[in-house]
C-alpha cells in the first residue's frame, strides 16, 4: 500500500508528466502540420521521369541486391537505386526533373562508395552543384547498408533543383546506392553523440549486429582519441557483443564519441565488466573448434608474427575485435604450450590512428641484442608489421610479446608493399626482411639489417604476391644438404639458394603445397629443435551464427624430402597432434565393393583418421566423414572434397590419406604430406558415421586408424 505522501507524489509527478507531453505536442504540433513531400521512393520497375546515361544504373530501380553484390539493407520497400548493374566497373547517371524545394531538409538513405564526385548524389539549383553526399565505404569489406543523410536547403526554398546520382568510379567500391528521397521540415539526418563514461571495470561491452550500417566510434581520453574503430553497432539486438578493454583507463573518465541517426542514443550500447561478455558462451558454445584457434570475437586473417619462446608458442593474428568482417586490422595475441591448446590475450598492437591499422609481419628473438632493445634477461621479441599510414614498423617487447614499445626511428622501410618476414641469415650475418613489394610489378623485395633498424634494400624476385615466407631446411633430414624455400600467401613456393642478398629459384616453376581454404601462411621463428611449423589462415571457414570468424589451419611441421620430380616441401600435422588421441579404432583390408559400408559406429565428433588404399579397378574411392564426402578420382588423380580438389598421383596403385575432422573444417594430407587440402566444412553434430566405397569397381583399405580426439581431457 502506498502511503498518502507517496499517493500525493504521483499525483504530482503524473500530472507534469502530462503537462510536459501536451507541450512538446504543442512545440511540434507546427512541423507535423506540414506532411513531406515525397521527391521518389524508387518502387517502381522504370526511373519514370528520372533519366540515365551509362549502364549502371540498369533499366530500373534494383531488388535489392545485384549479382556479385554482397547483401544490400537498409532501404525502404522493395526497389532502390543501385548501381552495381555490371558490377563496380560500370558508370553512368540518374538524373530527376525539376522540383521546387519547398521544405528546409531534403533527407535521403544512401548507401555505397564514399567517392567524392564520382559515387555521390548531387543537389543543383542553377546548374551549380550545392550539397552532395556519398556512401560509406573506401576500401575493402565495408558495408551495404544504407544509412540516412540530410541537407538543411533552407537558402533556396522556393527556387527550382534537381538531384543527380552519380556513378564514375569504376574501381572498389565503385557504385552508389539511393532511396526514399524526401522533402521535410525535419532532419532525418546523423548527429554526433556523444557520451562521458567513468571506467569501472576492466572491459567496454559493445553491441554488433553484422550488416547494421558502420559507425566510426572515437574514445577520448582527456581530448585525446586513444581508440578510434568502425563497428556495426546494434542499437536494437545484437548479433554478439565485442569488447574494448579499458582496463588502461580504470578509475578515470573516458569521452566516447559517434554519429548515429537523429534522436538515436547510446543509452542502450555501452556497458562495463570485468568479464568479457558471454565468456562462458564464447569458451564452450556448441560450434567452436576445438583444435583450430578462433579468436574469442570478431574476424581472424593471416597469422602474424609466429615466434616461440621460453616454451611458448606465440601466435599473433590479423584481427578485427569489433566486426564479424575484415576491418579495423589489429594484431590480435594467443599462445600455446603445444599448439593446440590456445589460450587468447589482450590484443598485442593497436592502430595508432584510425588510418594506421596493423597489418601482417612476422617475430624473431634477438638473441644477440643486435638491436640493443633487451632490458632484461631474457631475449627481446621483436615484431615488424605494415603500419597502413606508414610502412614497415619495428616494435619490441620485452615481457614475452605482452606488451611492445615501437621504435623512434619507424617507419624502417617505407615502399609500396606489406608483409615484412624477417629472419635471421647466419651466412651473411646479417638480418633479412623480405617483403611483398609492388613499386615494380608484384615481387618479394629482400632488404638487409645489422640491427633490425637501418635497413638496406638488396633484391627483388617477381611473381610473388603477399605474405613471404622464407626459411632453410635439409632435404631428407640430410644437415648439409639443405635449401632454400620462398614461400608466399598462396600456398606456392620455389626451392633455390639464398645468400643474403639475392634469391636464386632452381626453377621457375613456383609448385603448389596447399589447396582449398587456406591462405597467407607463416612459419614459427625461433622453432624448438629447429622444426619448421607452420600455420596459415583457414580462408573463408566460417560460423555464420557465432561471435567469431575464420579459423587458423592446423600447425604443420614442413619438410623437403626427394621425390621422383625433384625435391618437394611436404606438410603434415605436427606430431603434437597424437597427445589429443583418446581412443583408437584400427582396421585392415577392408575390401570395398561398389556401394556403401559404413564402419562400426565410431562415436566422435573430433577425428583424426589415418590409412592407405589400393586403387584396384575403382574409379574413384570415396572416404565420407561425417557426412562430407573426400574422394580420391582415379583419372584425374586428383583428392577431392566440397568445391576444392589437388593433384595426387598414386604411388605404386596407393594413396595414403590423413584426414581431420574439427567442428568448421577438414583438412586432408595426401601420401604423407605431399599434398595440403583445408576445407571449411561444418559436419552435422549429429552424424558420425564414417562410410567408405569404392565406386565403377573394386578397391581395397590396406589398413585404417581411426583416431577419437579429446581436447579437454588431456
Ligand atoms: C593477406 C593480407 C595481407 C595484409 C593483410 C591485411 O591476407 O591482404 O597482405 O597485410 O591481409 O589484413
Amino acid at each position: 500500500m502506498r502511503s498518502f505522501t507517496q499517493r500525493r507524489r504521483f499525483l504530482v509527478a503524473s500530472l507534469l508528466a502530462a503537462i510536459s507531453t501536451l507541450l512538446q505536442f504543442a512545440i511540434e504540433a507546427n512541423d507535423a502540420d506540414r506532411p513531406d513531400i515525397l521527391i521518389a521512393d524508387f518502387e517502381s520497375e522504370n526511373y519514370g521521369d528520372w533519366t540515365t546515361t551509362g549502364d549502371a544504373f540498369g533499366p530500373g530501380p534494383a531488388r535489392g541486391t545485384l549479382p556479385g553484390q554482397m547483401p544490400v539493407g537498409g532501404f525502404l520497400g522493395e526497389r532502390l537505386v543501385n548501381s552495381f548493374h555490371g558490377g563496380d566497373a560500370s558508370t553512368g547517371t540518374l538524373t530527376s526533373t525539376q522540383f521546387t524545394i519547398e521544405r528546409s531538409q531534403i533527407n535521403f538513405l544512401i548507401g555505397g562508395g564514399a567517392h567524392p564526385g564520382q559515387t555521390c548524389m548531387n543537389l543543383i539549383v542553377d546548374g551549380q552543384v550545392v550539397r552532395t553526399a556519398t556512401g560509406p565505404n573506401d576500401r575493402p569489406g565495408g558495408s551495404e547498408q544504407l544509412d540516412w543523410q540530410s541537407w538543411d536547403v533552407t537558402p533556396w526554398i522556393g527556387q527550382k533543383a534537381s538531384l543527380q546520382i552519380v556513378d564514375q568510379h569504376t574501381g572498389g567500391w565503385g557504385h552508389i546506392n539511393v532511396d526514399q528521397i524526401v522533402q521535410s521540415d525535419r532532419k532525418q539526418g546523423r548527429e554526433t553523440v556523444r557520451k562521458d563514461l567513468h571506467v569501472r571495470a576492466r572491459y567496454l561491452h559493445l553491441p554488433v549486429r553484422t550488416g547494421a550500417p558502420k559507425r566510426r566510434m572515437t574514445i577520448k581520453h582527456d581530448g585525446k582519441t586513444v581508440h578510434e574503430f568502425d563497428i556495426e553497432l546494434a542499437l536494437d539486438k545484437p548479433d554478439f557483443w565485442s569488447f574494448l578493454d579499458v582496463g588502461p583507463f580504470r578509475g578515470q573518465s573516458l569521452q566516447v564519441e559517434t554519429v548515429l541517426p537523429a534522436g538515436q542514443t547510446l543509452r542502450e550500447a555501452l556497458r562495463f565488466d570485468d568479464e568479457v561478455p558471454n565468456a562462458w558462451e564464447i569458451a564452450h558454445k556448441f560450434k567452436r573448434p576445438q583444435f583450430h584457434f578462433t579468436s574469442r570475437r570478431g574476424w581472424l586473417n593471416d597469422p602474424n608474427g609466429l615466434v616461440w619462446l621460453d616454451g611458448e608458442f606465440h601466435l599473433f593474428y590479423q584481427h578485427n575485435p569489433y566486426g564479424w568482417n575484415w576491418g579495423n586490422m589489429h594484431w590480435g595475441h594467443a599462445v600455446s604450450p603445444d599448439l593446440l591448446h590456445w589460450n587468447e590475450l589482450p590484443i598485442a598492437l593497436y592502430p595508432r590512428a584510425y588510418d594506421d591499422w596493423c597489418f601482417s609481419g612476422s617475430a624473431v628473438i634477438d638473441h644477440k641484442n643486435t638491436s640493443g632493445f633487451q632490458t632484461g634477461a631474457l631475449p627481446v621479441m621483436v615484431a615488424a608489421f605494415t603500419s597502413t599510414g606508414r610502412g614497415e614498423c619495428i616494435v619490441y617487447s620485452n615481457d614475452r610479446g605482452r606488451s611492445w614499445t615501437e621504435f623512434e626511428g619507424n617507419p624502417v622501410v617505407r615502399h609500396k608493399g606489406r608483409d615484412p618476414r624477417l629472419l635471421w641469415h647466419e651466412g651473411s650475418n646479417r638480418w633479412i626482411m623480405a617483403v611483398y613489394d609492388e613499386e615494380d610489378g608484384q615481387a618479394i623485395a629482400f632488404h638487409s639489417s645489422p640491427d633490425l633498424k637501418s635497413w638496406t634494400y638488396e633484391s627483388r624476385i617477381k611473381g610473388f604476391y603477399e605474405c613471404p615466407d622464407l626459411f632453410a631446411l635439409p632435404v631428407d633430414g640430410k644437415p648439409d644438404e639443405s635449401r632454400w624455400v620462398l614461400y608466399a600467401a598462396d600456398g606456392q613456393y620455389m626451392i633455390g639458394a639464398f645468400d643474403g642478398h639475392v634469391f636464386t629459384p632452381e626453377s621457375n616453376r613456383k609448385q603448389p603445397l596447399w589447396h582449398g581454404d587456406f591462405y597467407a601462411a607463416q612459419t614459427f621463428s625461433n622453432p624448438p629443435e629447429g622444426r619448421r611449423i607452420q600455420i596459415g589462415w583457414g580462408r573463408d571457414i566460417t560460423f555464420p551464427d557465432m561471435p567469431f570468424n575464420q579459423q587458423m589451419t592446423i600447425p604443420c611441421e614442413l619438410t623437403l624430402r626427394s621425390t621422383r620430380n625433384g625435391v618437394r616441401l611436404f606438410a603434415e600435422p605436427v606430431r603434437e597432434t597424437a597427445s589429443i588421441r583418446a581412443r583408437t579404432h584400427r582396421w585392415q583390408a577392408i575390401e570395398l565393393e561398389p556401394g556403401k559400408k559404413p564402419l562400426e559406429p565410431v562415436t566422435g565428433e573430433l577425428l583424426d583418421l589415418e590409412g592407405e588404399f589400393e586403387i584396384g579397378q575403382a574409379h574413384s574411392v570415396t572416404w565420407n566423414v561425417r557426412g562430407v564426402p573426400v574422394v580420391y578420382n582415379v583419372e584425374k588423380q586428383t583428392i577431392e572434397c566440397r568445391k576444392h580438389s589437388a593433384p595426387l598421383a598414386p604411388n605404386d596403385g596407393r594413396v595414403a590419406l590423413r584426414i581431420l575432422v574439427d567442428r568448421g573444417s577438414v583438412e586432408i594430407f595426401g601420401n604423407k604430406g605431399e599434398v595440403a587440402l583445408s576445407v571449411g566444412a561444418r559436419p552435422a553434430v549429429t552424424d558420425r558415421s564414417l562410410r567408405f566405397s569404392a565406386e565403377g569397381g573394386t578397391a581395397r583399405i590396406l589398413w585404417l586408424n581411426v583416431h577419437v580426439l579429446d581436447v579437454n581431457d588431456q
